[in-house]
């Protein structure tokens, strides 16, 4: 069942993604050789106990810590770990805030140092793929449409989108109704109503599609170990549009 967010719920979460909007932005500017994944999850963790809210990932199906941190092949839900990052590396950075018990999620994703001009492309092209499947959000439109919107322009470019994780509805838990894959046919799938709230969250790959399960049981990475690439919004669902919770952009501070 997909749950339909009152108002007042929609504003918690909006509070809750500004908060995390806000931990994206000062990722990017710690970002550098040296730093490491471990590094960014004690900051989380630090920033979030200052603001008041809770790192809802932990805990979460045994899952240990705040942030997931997949850097190059991996695709998702990688462990902060103390290994330095390189010149290069890319890196994602996904996590879930619970403030005041509005939920938001976003993934964004960072290179390390100088950027190879084929990583820059990737992360180019994963962005405006995110965007195509947010402009797609309003209502009387369909799930299939986001998908679509997002399979074609990927596929256009010659990369490929994963099919093994997919967008979730979210709020009050982490992962509700509807799913929200990354592929599909316009005009397929459950229709979008004012009230939904739900992430978008692409995994744009270089090379194959296709995943392969590490012995942790959580991360994933590409089977052919191309370069993997992910960025996540969490949405709103209004008469007039589409409200982009966790947004970068609107929360003053430019970056
Ligand atoms: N933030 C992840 C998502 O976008 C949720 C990860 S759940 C965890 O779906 F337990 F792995 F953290
Ligand atoms: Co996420």
């Amino acid at each position: 069942m997909v749950t339909i967010k009152s108002q007042r719920e929609i504003n918690m979460m909006k509070k809750s993604g500004e908060l995390l909007a806000s931990i994206h932005k000062e990722i990017a500017k710690m970002m550098r050789p040296g730093l490491t994944t471990w590094d960014i999850e004690v900051f989380v963790d630090d920033y979030l106990k200052k603001h008041g809210a809770t790192p809802e990932q932990k805990g979460y199906r045994g899952y240990e810590y705040a942030t997931c941190a997949s850097i190059n092949d991996e695709i998702c839900h990688g462990f902060p770990r103390k290994q330095p990052l390189k010149n290069g590396d890319l890196v994602t950075i996904d996590m879930v805030v619970n403030l005041n018990g509005g939920l938001a999620d976003s993934a964004w994703s960072y290179v390390v140092g100088e950027a190879d001009e084929s990583v820059l492309k990737l992360m180019d092209v994963t962005k405006t793929a995110l965007y195509k499947g947010i402009e797609q959000v309003k209502p009387g439109n369909r799930i299939g449409d986001i998908g679509h919107a997002i399979q074609t322009y990927v596929e256009g470019e010659g990369y490929s989108v994963v099919r093994d994780f997919i967008g979730h509805g979210i709020g009050p838990s982490i992962h509700e109704k509807p799913e929200v894959p990354h592929f599909g046919l316009p005009g397929k799938g459950l229709r979008i109503k004012e009230g939904m709230v739900f992430t978008i969250e692409p995994m744009v790959n270089v090379g194959r599609y296709h995943s392969k399960m590490d012995a942790n049981g959580w991360t994933a990475r590409t089977a052919d170990g191309s370069l993997s690439c992910q960025y996540e919004h969490t949405l709103a669902v209004t008469k007039d549009g589409v409200i982009i919770l966790t947004d970068q952009d609107s929360t003053g501070d430019d970056n």
